[in-house]
């Protein structure tokens, strides 16, 4: 990474997977070690996206065809690059979101059935065709992620996502999505086993992680 460019890090899995954990704990370390880091997520890392984020993933709306699911994450996804991950990057900063296009590949791709061409075509002509640095696919068995979920003590059945109530099947799809991605992107996606304790993911992650983190971190001398 150039001092200028950035560093542009995704994490991505299915519901449960641990990202927004690891996510916080990087963000911390990298932070200690005197890197600039944004920490930013989709559906929902702008103003404008958190009220995309409530229409696409609210349960009200389980009749929404695919393609409409498809257009409000990447208008949610053209704002996020727009106005917020190509200018920190032009900053030198390290850009961490928590899901980004891989999501849509995964989602709406392999487990909703819309044509990869209509993603690429989309992806490309609004949001730039911004790829990733490197991308942590956090794996796990959807009946253990659902498993967690459900530990988390939600109880009100309105309080979950149209997603966190899909049935096991759909789940499967996207897991198969995500390890499909990493098949054919070996350079930039790294499989994470996530099932592992927290500490041990972290350490993955880190390893990977510090071949491509630039000098300039204050304290960067320090490993993770
Ligand atoms: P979120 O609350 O961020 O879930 P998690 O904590 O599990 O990441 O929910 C985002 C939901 O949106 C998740 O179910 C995946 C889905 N999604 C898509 O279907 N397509 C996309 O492009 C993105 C970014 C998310």
């Amino acid at each position: 990474m150039n001092k200028k460019t950035g560093l542009f890090i995704t994490l991505e899995g299915g519901e449960g997977s641990g990202k927004t954990t690891q996510g916080n704990q990087l963000v911390h370390r990298l932070k200690e070690m005197g890197y600039p880091v944004v920490w930013t997520k989709e559906p929902g890392g702008t103003d404008i996206g958190r009220s995309l984020r409530e229409v696409v993933m609210s349960n009200r709306h389980k009749d929404m065809v695919p393609e409409t699911e498809l257009l409000i994450y990447m208008a949610d996804r053209t704002q996020h690059v727009k106005s917020k991950i190509l200018p920190a990057l032009r900053d030198g900063k390290i850009v961490i979101s928590d899901r980004y296009h891989d999501s849509s590949v995964a989602y709406q791709h392999f487990a909703r059935g819309v044509p990869m061409t209509t993603l690429n075509f989309l992806f490309r002509e609004l949001a730039g065709g911004l790829i990733p640095n490197i991308t942590f696919v956090l794996d796990m068995a959807p009946e253990t992620a659902i498993r967690r979920i459900k530990k988390r003590g939600i109880t009100d059945p309105a309080s979950l996502s149209k997603f966190e109530e899909e049935a096991l099947p759909f789940h499967r799809k996207v897991r198969h999505g995500f390890l499909k991605i990493a098949e054919l992107e070996p350079e930039r996606v790294k499989v994470i086993p996530a099932d592992r304790p927290r500490e041990e993911v972290f350490q993955q992650i880190s390893r990977h992680l510090s071949a491509l983190l630039p000098s300039n971190g204050e304290n960067s001398h320090e490993s993770f």
